[in-house]
């Protein structure tokens, strides 16, 4: 059992924003929750230099301290799962667990890179509704899709408010990321990984293999959920968190 309860930092996805993660934060009471909106989405300010996972890596180790926390535990998806593998090169000291969802630890392929450069001129061109309207099949698994019409428009309402420089920051980011893979079996603190069993972005044979490359990590398939599976079914991912949350040994 946990001695104290550790603050979480909860990283959301793309093309998406804190409310992704509405279910956890209003079932997580007892803990410490924060759920900040990355740079650029919802603010419009851009970061000098240009967007890439160290500035979003950095702002976010800036909101832990300025709410007076050395560690938490960081609950990244997909796009922040990517900004935590970030975390854990330039700040380790910043992470006392790690929560990954529907992520991967690989860069983007050539193909991915140029499907990348296809979103942003269609985040330009037409805005952030475009891009929710490409991107919200993938991003929501066939049984949601089919059975919770709620959960469809509320993703297609979050995507579609979002600043066009933001989403294209984030899709440069996204394409310049480095791989990850070789930091998966150096990661040293209680470790949760979970996939949704219709995930067809981030499958979840490939998360059950990102868990086997993390010493000690338990590995969680949501079924009947796709890439949003914290938001798809919230009741067996909760469930899953806390069960974490209370019995991992975070130092
Ligand atoms: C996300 O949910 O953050 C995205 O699917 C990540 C990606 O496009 O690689």
């Amino acid at each position: 059992m946990a001695e104290t309860y550790p603050a979480i930092l909860f990283v959301h996805g793309f093309p998406l924003d804190h409310e992704q993660w509405r279910p956890q934060l209003a079932r997580l009471t007892r803990w410490r929750c924060m759920a900040p909106d990355l740079r650029g989405l919802t603010d419009g300010a851009a970061p000098v230099g240009g967007y890439s996972m160290r500035v979003y890596a950095d702002d976010l180790v800036g909101v832990l301290a300025a709410a007076g926390v050395d560690r938490a535990v960081w609950c990244g998806l997909s796009m922040g799962g990517y900004i935590l593998f970030e975390v854990l090169r330039r700040h380790p000291e910043r992470v006392c667990g790690v929560i990954l969802c529907d992520t991967k630890a690989e860069p983007d392929t050539a193909e991915g890179k140029a499907g990348r450069d296809e979103l942003m001129r269609v985040a330009e061109r037409d805005g952030a509704a475009a891009i929710a309207e490409r991107l919200l099949p993938k991003l929501l698994g066939a049984t949601t899709r089919a059975q919770r019409p709620e959960v469809v428009t509320m993703v297609r309402a979050m995507a579609s408010r979002l600043l066009v420089p933001g989403l294209v920051g984030a899709l440069r980011a996204m394409r310049e990321r480095p791989d990850s893979g070789s930091l998966l079996g150096e990661i040293s603190v209680p470790a949760l990984v979970l996939g949704g069993s219709e995930d067809e972005i981030s499958p979840a044979a490939g998360m059950r293999e990102m868990a086997q490359r993390i010493r000690g990590a338990t590995y969680v398939e949501v079924p009947q959920a796709g890439h949003l599976a914290p938001l798809e079914r919230p009741e067996i991912v909760n469930a899953a968190l806390e069960d974490f949350l209370l019995h991992a040994s975070f130092r």
